[in-house]
């Protein structure tokens, strides 16, 4: 059923906005792709290949390598070879690696904007605004840590580990690949890395931008492939570290792979984050953040605000002019500067948001939708919101990762925490209150590696992130991210 009626009519005056489009012809896109290993761009061993598409078009956009077992045992060989020199080059030296590649992701950064853009579905102004500083913010980040690792609290001369195998997903790729590859290379390790299996693109241009900054051979490999190369990958014996970002159910098959093994393991799982506004909460403000906190990057977003918590006497209120809100974003056409609303990331994700959505409506929940045009080709989704949520239900329990939204209430701060917290995920939550007290008490109270106060789904190097329960363990980017890729002195006796 969808309740547009029971909105007010607009009361803000709608814009019509003349096509923008970001220029496609500032990347080339090469036809095909090889693995890097080594430094150089090889051929796979068994010579596999498989096609990465635009989800916005289903267009073609490049053939990849698909990487088979004797293709991950070169590309570790190689990194286990590269790991002698570059454990041992001094941290001011690794630093200028660092800040190098920093520098050429912020020169090549439209380019990288509109490869993300295409390979992954997300809009232009996330990609150019976001993904891509972020990115090059995380290389800055690590160089400066590089020559100062004595002094991150972990002892003087803390160790390297060595080889680590990183995956990671789709919903960021170069921004993921950031927080793997640069806290990795400042501490003095050596990567192979696996980027997702439908936005493999932007990972393959950084391996050019390793060249181009003369990184040694082997310190960066990339190999691409989709779960059995990672899971070849993970059952690798000469890893020290694996460093996975992704869904919870591959989280828990490498905990068990690696069970015993004495490797060192982080992982970054899903989340079903509460974003809670109190009544005294700056409502515009709150509207703003909660459409930030899921309709970002169409809500494939681990730490996504998917439930909203809103307190009883504003509900109403709230769930109004978020509607309102909602009417005035813009769906369509990834690369126009316009665009907040991109298309959903491939038809398998489509499909399970699809389906999710589903049972929402099978259990009673209310459903309303934006009401605008969908593109004829790609895969896409309205943004949707859900009332009426019972607590027990999929939509309030299971991790959507699209842009659909369940709408719960509370009416005291203690019932808000334990509605937050009834999840088996702990990775973010949001709160909006006027109450510099009432933040700092639901810090407190809130089982979640990240808590926003009066803003959402901000990420910046300085800050650890990583989650509680199912949502993983181990904290990437900060101070305490650096811990994941260090070995704590040992000391005398
Ligand atoms: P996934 O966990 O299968 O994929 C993530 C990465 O792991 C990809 O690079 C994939 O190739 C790799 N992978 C898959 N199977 C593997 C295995 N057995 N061993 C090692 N690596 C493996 O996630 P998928 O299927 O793309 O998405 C399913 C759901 O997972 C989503 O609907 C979402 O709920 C959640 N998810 C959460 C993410 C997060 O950021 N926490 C990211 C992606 C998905
Ligand atoms: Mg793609």
């Amino acid at each position: 059923m969808t309740a547009t009626s029971s909105v007010p009519d607009l009361i803000t005056p709608t814009w019509e906005y003349a096509p923008a489009p970001e220029a496609r012809d500032v990347v080339t896109i090469r036809p095909s792709h090889g693995l890097f290993i080594g430094g150089e761009f090889v051929d796979p061993a068994d010579g596999g290949s498989f096609a990465t598409i635009s989800p916005s078009t289903e267009e073609h956009l490049a053939e990849v390598a698909l990487a088979g077992p004797r293709d991950v045992d070169r590309a570790v060989a190689a990194a286990r070879k590269a790991f002698t020199g570059w454990s041992k080059l001094s941290g001011t030296e690794r630093g200028k690696y660092l800040y190098r590649i920093a520098r050429l992701l912020q020169e090549r950064a439209r380019e990288f904007a509109v490869l993300e853009t295409l390979d992954n579905g997300k809009p232009i102004r996330e990609t150019r605004d976001v993904d891509i500083p972020t990115a090059a913010a995380f290389f800055f980040y690590h160089a400066g840590w590089a020559d100062k690792l004595d002094w991150a609290g972990l002892g003087p001369n803390p160790r390297s580990l060595g080889v680590a195998g990183q995956i990671i997903p789709w919903n960021f790729p170069l921004l993921m690949l950031s927080w793997k590859v640069a806290p990795a290379l400042a501490c003095g390790n050596t990567v192979v890395l696996k980027p997702a299996e439908t936005t493999p693109l932007t990972a393959l241009l950084f391996a050019e931008v390793c060249q181009q900054a003369d990184l040694p051979p082997g310190v960066v490999s990339i190999i691409t492939g989709a779960g059995e190369t990672g899971a070849a990958l993970t059952a690798h014996d000469d890893l020290d570290k694996i460093a996975f970002t992704g869904s919870t159910a591959v989280g828990k098959s490498i905990q068990r792979q690696v069970a015993g093994s004495g490797r060192r393991v982080t992982l970054e799982l899903g989340g079903k984050a509460a974003n809670i506004v109190f009544d005294d909460a700056p409502i515009d403000q709150a509207i703003e953040g909660i459409i930030d906190g899921i309709f970002f990057n169409q809500g494939h977003v681990c730490c996504a605000g998917s439930r909203l918590l809103v307190q009883e006497n504003v509900h109403d209120l709230v769930v109004d002019r978020l509607k309102q809100r909602l009417g005035t974003l813009r769906l369509g056409d990834p690369l126009d500067k316009n665009t907040d609303v991109g298309a959903v990331n491939s038809a398998a994700q489509l499909e399970r948001i699809t389906a999710l959505t589903d049972t929402g409506e099978a259990e009673g929940a209310t459903r309303w939708e934006l009401d605008c045009p969908l593109p004829e080709r790609g895969f896409w989704f309205r943004p949707t919101v859900f009332t009426d949520v019972g607590q027990s239900s999929r939509i309030a329990q299971e991790e959507i990762f699209g842009p659909v939204l369940s709408v719960l209430s509370f009416r005291t701060p203690d019932e808000a925490v334990a509605k937050a917290n009834n999840t088996p995920y702990g990775l973010s939550a949001g709160v909006w209150t006027e109450k510099g007290s009432r933040i700092l008490w639901m810090a407190d109270h809130l089982r979640a590696g990240v808590v926003w106060a009066n803003t959402f789904n901000r990420f910046d190097p300085t800050s650890p992130f990583g989650g509680y329960k199912e949502s993983g363990f181990g904290r990437e980017g900060g101070r305490h991210g650096l811990a994941a890729y260090l070995e704590p002195a040992e000391v005398d006796a």
